[in-house]
């Protein structure tokens, strides 16, 4: 063998460190790209507020059976409702007033005219900024819901919430 004969390029193995770093350093760069593309933009961290539209509520007449009630009124978008299926908002409180009810007319904060229950539930409905339940967002729940509740359908919702409980 003669010196002639070696060759100026490294040896092979060296040529394969430097493929494979190559690779990888590819692969970071690809994977930070695709983690970029996932991340959420910065809106959608900010918890959503549900906004319904009054035009698209229909009058609620107290007819209706009460799971079709709470669907159509919109109120499962925000509250979760014992028995309603489909009610898992976490907007507003769970609405399980049997269990929570009483709390509310004997907080020293309530101002409003209820004396029973079921009339700080209809107060609620019909003027949701009278008391805002400590811990939720105020001027959130709509405030038209006088307009598109029938007497004969708050009564109806009272009716349900007062004896609703915290599921088991
Ligand atoms: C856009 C969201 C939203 C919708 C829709 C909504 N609510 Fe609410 N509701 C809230 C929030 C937020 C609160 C808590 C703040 C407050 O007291 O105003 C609340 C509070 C209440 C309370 C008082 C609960 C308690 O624990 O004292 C009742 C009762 C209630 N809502 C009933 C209803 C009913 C019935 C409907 C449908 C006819 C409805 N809400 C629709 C957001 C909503």
């Amino acid at each position: 063998m003669t010196a002639s004969n070696v060759s100026p390029s490294p040896p092979p193995s060296q040529h394969n460190n430097k493929a494979i770093a190559a690779l990888v350093a590819g692969l970071v760069l690809l994977l930070a790209l695709v983690g970029i593309q996932n991340a959420p933009p910065p809106s959608a961290l900010a918890p959503a507020v549900p906004r319904i539209d009054p035009n698209l509520v229909p009058l609620v007449t107290g007819e209706e059976p009460i799971q079709e009630l709470f669907v159509r009124a919109g109120c499962v978008v925000c509250h979760r409702i014992p028995g309603i299926a489909g009610a898992d908002g976490k907007v507003g409180p769970p609405l399980w007033l049997g269990k929570t009810g009483a709390a509310r007319l004997a907080d020293p904060q309530y101002r409003g005219q209820a004396q029973t229950v079921r009339e700080y539930i209809v107060e609620s409905v019909v003027s949701p900024g009278t008391y805002v339940v400590p811990g939720f967002p105020a001027d959130t729940m709509p405030v038209w819901y006088g307009r598109k509740l029938t007497a004969g359908a708050l009564d109806k919702i009272a009716a349900y919430l007062e004896l609703a409980m915290d599921e088991p």
